[in-house]
């Protein structure tokens, strides 16, 4: 690839091209920012929920899931701060009337700066952002924007708005009869599923007999209204959140914070992906709720972006809870404390959430098995695209495919299926040349192709196809099962 962003347009493609993703309701020219998985990125996008899913809470005994609701009540809002604060500042260009993100236009402008070499510059500009973001300083941040001559993409012209704060909520009303004025109907889309778990928290902790420390998981929509929302599937208005909160003694937060650090990054490297497409970035600028902050960020092929917060909340979002609801959202801990010799008591705990968006690490997978090889001998040019996804997120685990239509061997391959498909997805194709077949599996991510041939008729053999490396191999049909399902482990 010529580069990066040549890079992440062919991959772009190729998920409209293979089924992976297409613009939501495209027929009618699609809806900014909002996208569908189709019938092989849906199979992807659950593999990384169950991935998730088994990691947190099956293989943990302090770890329960939930599946809240959507909507919650209007009140939750007003309490967790996102009605009053769930901000961000923009900035309109006069001539275009296009609205930007003031962090979105500074970070683009840095980019720019950095794809003409001048990383010095970028690191200067992303620093000097940062510090006038965290001190909410307006004035300041529309003066860097001046002094930097940071155009707007549409009119190419400097002439800018003053800053302003924006809610990033969506909002809706319940009744038929109600106007979108009255305050006491609205309700939002939630803009993070966390909140589906604090107000939970006494109903898991009571019915689940959990003890602290323990953590309750939750992977499901959320919704914000991003104002200049792009780069493909990395910022979308609607996308999905696997989420813990982690319920933990006050005065141990900070000790949990650095073990679920470590514990996320852990979790990402065990899919096979190098350490060096990952790093921390500790923030400076704290959220509301948070007493200490970080993001894993990945190297997308736009650059190293969020992919995953992992936040200290404190006891912000329990008392707050407690405050509005005037229901008590206390723990009582009946673990003696060494130093008084009595039971810790009663106490509102205090939580370590990590909190990763599911289509963003779609696209970190994705993006990271994406590789374009150059296959061409001195007799013939060829080249192949190949998803080098872990075998366990694959959308599909095995082809079958047989090496003629006729002479019984689409029948072999139909009864491999039919002793597979409970344990794994497996996909069936006739058509075309094996070469042909191959080179498709290898765009779908499949680890495995088998090719039935007429030697299969007589010794029950068959040859498996290894996707990275393209060996084949001979193998008895009895030994398939456990090969692949070794390799998805
Ligand atoms: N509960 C905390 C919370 O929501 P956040 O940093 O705003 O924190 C967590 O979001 C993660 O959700 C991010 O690291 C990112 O992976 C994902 N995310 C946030 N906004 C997103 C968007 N507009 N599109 C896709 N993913 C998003």
């Amino acid at each position: 690839m010529a580069n990066d962003s040549n890079r992440f347009q062919a991959i772009i493609s190729h998920c409209k091209e293979y089924g992976f993703i297409f613009p939501s309701s495209e027929i009618y020219d699609g809806l900014q920012a909002v996208y569908d998985y189709g019938q092989m990125g849906s199979e992807l996008k659950k593999n990384i929920k169950d991935y998730w899913w088994k990691s947190m809470t099956q293989l943990r005994d302090n770890i329960v899931g939930i599946d809240a609701a959507i909507f919650m009540h209007p009140t939750t809002w007003k309490a967790s701060g996102h009605v009053d604060n769930f901000n961000d500042p923009m900035i309109d260009n006069r001539d275009s009337k296009k609205r930007y993100r003031v962090d979105h236009l500074i970070e683009g402008f840095a980019d720019e700066l950095r794809t003409a070499g001048n990383e010095n510059a970028a690191a200067q500009v992303i620093e000097t952002m940062e510090a006038l973001l965290g001190a909410d300083d307006f004035a300041g941040l529309k003066k860097l924007i001046e002094e930097k001559q940071i155009k707007c993409a549409v009119s190419g012209t400097c002439n800018w708005t003053d800053i302003r704060q924006f809610n990033l909520m969506f909002a809706t009303e319940f009744g038929s009869t109600v106007s979108t004025e009255d305050e006491d109907n609205k309700v939002y889309l939630r803009p993070e599923t966390a909140q589906g778990i604090f107000v939970n928290f006494l109903n898991v902790q009571k019915t689940g007999r959990m003890k602290v420390p323990f953590g309750i998981a939750q992977i499901g929509k959320a919704f914000r209204n991003e104002i200049v929302a792009r780069q493909f599937i990395f910022r979308m208005r609607e996308f999905e959140q696997m989420e813990m909160q982690f319920f933990v003694r006050p005065g141990t937060q900070q000790q949990w914070y650095e073990y679920w650090k470590e514990e996320r990054l852990k979790w990402h490297l065990a899919l096979g992906i190098p350490s060096s497409s990952y790093r921390y970035h500790d923030h400076v600028k704290l959220a509301h709720y948070a007493d200490a902050a970080c993001d894993i960020e990945f190297e997308f092929p736009m650059g190293f972006k969020e992919l995953e917060g992992i936040h200290s909340r404190t006891d912000f979002d329990l008392k707050q809870h407690q405050e509005f609801s005037k229901k008590k959202q206390q723990y009582f801990d009946n673990e003696v404390d060494p130093a008084t010799g009595k039971p810790y008591g009663n106490y509102i705990p205090y939580v370590i959430e990590t909190s990763i968006g599911l289509d963003r690490m779609f696209l970190a997978v994705l993006s990271h098995a994406y590789e374009e090889q150059d296959l061409s001998t001195p007799e013939k040019t060829d080249s192949r695209v190949v998803l080098k996804l872990p075998a366990a997120l694959s959308p599909i685990k095995m082809a079958v495919l047989p090496l003629n239509k006729k002479d019984g061997l689409p029948e072999i391959a139909e009864e491999i299926i039919a002793s597979c498909r409970n344990d794994f997805r497996c996909f069936y194709e006739e058509k075309d040349s094996i070469g042909k077949r191959y080179r498709r599996m290898d765009a779908l991510g499949t680890p495995f192709c088998v090719t039935v041939d007429y030697q299969t008729k007589e010794d029950q053999t068959v040859t498996i196809r290894h996707r990275d490396s393209m060996e084949q191999e001979r193998v008895p049909i009895t030994a398939l099962k456990e090969l692949v399902l070794k390799a998805m482990a």
